[in-house]
């Protein structure tokens, strides 16, 4: 893996560290490079009502769009009890809205600790997306 993919996995994990996750125990992170080169983070964020919890990647997202950014260069996404966690559907459909065929979504292979890497095409084929509407 090289340094920067290191570091945006790095930046994950510290978000997957500070999860509110006391219903399912499962912590999640995710850390989105933008065109500009930032790294916006979220976690996932229970509720005593269950659906309205979040997942890492929408707090993330939702980070993201409050910084003025609109595209995903690329996204890791880890889990702290386990790994690859791959994006539930919600969030890939979350992800393809900001996405491009060049963006990456990178998750950790539990044994080895080594990047698995996926275009979002391959994660959600077929999408409905804002060129749909347009
Ligand atoms: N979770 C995420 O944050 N992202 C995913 O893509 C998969 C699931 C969270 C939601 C919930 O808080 C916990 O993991 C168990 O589903």
């Amino acid at each position: 893996m090289n340094d920067a993919l290191k570091a945006l996995f790095d930046v994950a994990d510290s978000a997957a560290k500070q999860a509110y996750a006391p219903y399912s125990k499962f912590s999640v992170g995710a850390a989105i490079r933008t065109p500009s080169g930032g790294i916006i983070s979220g976690c996932n964020v229970e509720n005593a009502a269950y659906p309205a919890g979040t997942c890492a990647e929408a707090g993330a997202i939702a980070a993201m769009v409050a910084a003025g950014e609109t595209r995903i260069t690329e996204i890791a996404i880890v889990g702290l009890k386990s790994n690859p966690c791959y994006p539930c559907g919600a969030c890939r459909q979350r992800i393809f809205e900001f996405s491009d065929a060049a963006t990456r979504v990178h998750l950790r292979d539990g044994a080895n600790g080594e990047a698995i890497t996926h275009t979002i095409d391959a994660l959600l084929p077929h999408a409905f997306g804002p060129r749909d509407l347009a």
